[in-house]
C-alpha cells in the first residue's frame, strides 16, 4: 500500500507541518495505522510550538497578498484545485478508505464532495453580493460589501477527513482568506494528501502559503488556535465536548466560530410510509460509514401499526450486510475507527441490556476479522423515555421507538434530545410532511421528507441547532461567515443632512 502514498507524492515518514513549504515537523511523532487490519500506514511528525508561530506568520502574510486578488481570479485558482482533486479522485478515495475505514464507494464519494464544493465555490466567486439601500438623506447612497477576514482556522474530525476541510477551505479561499487546518490525529495522511494537491495549485499561482497544515499529536495546538487572536474565525467540526470548549474560548476573545457538532438524528416512519424508500434509507443512514457520520440515523420513531413489519424487514436487511474489508466489492460496513470507539460500542450495548432495551440483531464485536474493530450493526427497541437515547454514540446502533400519538408525538420525541442536526419523515400524506417541516415541526438544521438524514448535498447550508452548535457550513449563503460585512454611506451632495432629522449646527 505504500504505492498508494507514492502515487500521491507522499512518503510514509512524512511531515505534518506545512506553511508555504513542508517544514520539518519538530513535534511528537504520530503513527497512523489502518483500522482495516492494523497495518502501519506511516509516521507523521507533528508541529512544534515554534513551527506553529511560523505557520501563523506565513498564513497572515499570504493573506495580505491573496485578499488583493480579484474574487473571480481566486475562483479560477479554486477551479484548478477542483480539477487536481478530480485527477486523483481514486487515489484520494482509496486513502480515505485505508486510513479511516469507510467503504470504497463512500471514500470516493467523500472526494466527490470536496470536488463539488470546489465547483460551487468557483461560481460563488462571481456572486459575493452585497445589498444596496435607499438612503433617507438626499444625495446619499448606501450599500454593504463583504471583505475577507484573515487566516481561517479549520478543526476537523476523522469521519470526513477531506470533505469537511474542503467545505471550509474552498469557500474561505474564494472569499479571500487563507486557511490553517488542524485535522484529526487519526487521519493525518488524508490531510497531508489533499492539502498537498491543493497547495501545489496555489503555489503554481504564487500563493504557496494559502493552505497550511498543523498536525497536532495531543490537541494542544487546537486549543492554541482557539485562543489565538490572529485567527479571526475558527470552524470546528467534531464532538459537542470539543465544540463547547472551542466555542467558549473563541467567544472569550470575540472571535467568530462556526460549530458543527454532534447529532442525534431521527427518522419518523408514519403508517402510510413507502417501505421501498424506508428500508434502504435506514440501511444507508444507520449502517453506512459504520454509523460514524454526524448525520447517521440514531433513532427510528415508528407508528405502532407498522412497527413489527418495519423491524422484521430491517432485521432481514441487516442480516445481508457484508461486514469486512471496506476495499472489497460488496462490503457495506467496514471497521470502527479505533479501540476507543469499540469500547464505546460495547459499553453502550451493555448499558442497553442493563436498562432493558430489546436487541433485535447485532450487539457483538465480530471475532476472526483482520482487526478487532469490526462490530455488528444493531437494532434495539426501547421506550420513548429511554435515557441512553439522549446521547450520541458514534457506532451503528439504532433505537426503535413505538409511536401511538401520530405525527405530533413523533415530532415531540424527535425534538426531545439536546442535539439538533438532521431529521426526516417518511409519509405520503402532505399534511404530515408539511407539519414536520413547519415551525412547530422538526427543530433540526436539516429536515427531509422521504429520504434519510445523512448524505446531504453540498448546495444546502449544513449544520444544526442546540448542542449541534448553530453553525452552517458548505452551500447556500454559508460563505458570508467567512467574510466581514461593511456598511458604507456615500454623500455625493454638497450638504450634510443628518439621519433621523437631527439638526446639530452652530450659528
Ligand atoms: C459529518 O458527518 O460530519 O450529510 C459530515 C452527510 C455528509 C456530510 C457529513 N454529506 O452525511
Amino acid at each position: 500500500m505504500t504505492a498508494l502514498l507514492q502515487s500521491l507524492g507522499i512518503s510514509s515518514s512524512a511531515s505534518g507541518a506545512y506553511s508555504d513549504k513542508w517544514l520539518k515537523g519538530e513535534g511528537a511523532k504520530l503513527i497512523s495505522t489502518s483500522p482495516i487490519n492494523g497495518e502501519r500506514i506511516g509516521e507523521v511528525r507533528s508541529v512544534s510550538d515554534f513551527e506553529y508561530e511560523a505557520i501563523i506568520k506565513t498564513a497572515s502574510d499570504t493573506f495580505k497578498e491573496w485578499r488583493m486578488v480579484p474574487a473571480p481570479k481566486r475562483g479560477e485558482i479554486v477551479r484548478q484545485m477542483g480539477e487536481a482533486m478530480r485527477a486523483k479522485k481514486k487515489e484520494l478515495g482509496a486513502l480515505v478508505t485505508w486510513e479511516m475505514g469507510k467503504i470504497s464507494a463512500e471514500g470516493e464519494g467523500e472526494v466527490q464532495e470536496a470536488i463539488d464544493i470546489a465547483d460551487f465555490a468557483v461560481g460563488l466567486s462571481r456572486q459575493l453580493y452585497g445589498l444596496t439601500m435607499h438612503s433617507e438623506r438626499p444625495g446619499h447612497r448606501m450599500y454593504e460589501q463583504w471583505h475577507p477576514l484573515g487566516p481561517v482556522g479549520v478543526i476537523s474530525a476523522f469521519n470526513f477527513p477531506m470533505a469537511v476541510w474542503a467545505w471550509n477551505s474552498m469557500l474561505a479561499a474564494i472569499c479571500g482568506n487563507t486557511v490553517i487546518w488542524k485535522p484529526s490525529e487519526h487521519t493525518p495522511f488524508c490531510a497531508i494528501a489533499i492539502n498537498q494537491i491543493c497547495s501545489e495549485v496555489a503555489a503554481k499561482h504564487g500563493f504557496p502559503g494559502l493552505f497550511s497544515l498543523i498536525v497536532d499529536a495531543d490537541g494542544c495546538l487546537g486549543k492554541k488556535m482557539a485562543a489565538d487572536c490572529r485567527i479571526p474565525l475558527i470552524s470546528a467540526t467534531g464532538s459537542t465536548r470539543m465544540g463547547r470548549s472551542v466555542g467558549q474560548v473563541v467567544a472569550g476573545r470575540f472571535g467568530k466560530s462556526i460549530l458543527e457538532l454532534g447529532g442525534n438524528n431521527a427518522v419518523l416512519i408514519m403508517k402510510d410510509a413507502d417501505f421501498n424508500l424506508v428500508i434502504p434509507s435506514i440501511l444507508f443512514g444507520a449502517v453506512g460509514t459504520a454509523g460514524q457520520r454526524c448525520t447517521s440515523i440514531r433513532r427510528i420513531l415508528v407508528e405502532s401499526e407498522v412497527e413489527a413489519d418495519l423491524i422484521k424487514r430491517l432485521v432481514s436487511a441487516y442480516s445481508q450486510v457484508k461486514i469486512g474489508d471496506p476495499r472489497e466489492n460488496g462490503t457495506l460496513m467496514g471497521p470502527l475507527i479505533n479501540e476507543r470507539a469499540v469500547e464505546m460500542y460495547k459499553d453502550t450495548i451493555a448499558k442497553i441490556k442493563a436498562a432493558g432495551g430489546k436487541i433485535h440483531c447485532g450487539g457483538n464485536v465480530r471475532t476472526g476479522m483482520a482487526s478487532g474493530l469490526y462490530v455488528e450493526p444493531t437494532i434495539v427497541s426501547v421506550p420513548k423515555d429511554f435515557p441512553l437515547m439522549q446521547e450520541e454514540v458514534f457506532a451503528p446502533i439504532v433505537y426503535v421507538v413505538k409511536i401511538t400519538g401520530g405525527i405530533d408525538e413523533a415530532i415531540d420525541i424527535n425534538n426531545n434530545v439536546p442535539q439538533g442536526l438532521s431529521s426526516a419523515v417518511f409519509t405520503k400524506d402532505i399534511q404530515k410532511a408539511e407539519r414536520f417541516l413547519s415551525c412547530c415541526g422538526s427543530d433540526c438544521g436539516i429536515a427531509n421528507v422521504n429520504i434519510g438524514t445523512s448524505g446531504a448535498e453540498i448546495g444546502g447550508a449544513f449544520g444544526g441547532e442546540k448542542e449541534t452548535g448553530g453553525g452552517r457550513e458548505s452551500g447556500s449563503d454559508s460563505w458570508r461567515q467567512y467574510m466581514r460585512r461593511q456598511t458604507c454611506t456615500i454623500n455625493y451632495s454638497d450638504k450634510l443632512p443628518l439621519a433621523q432629522g437631527i439638526k446639530f449646527e452652530v450659528n
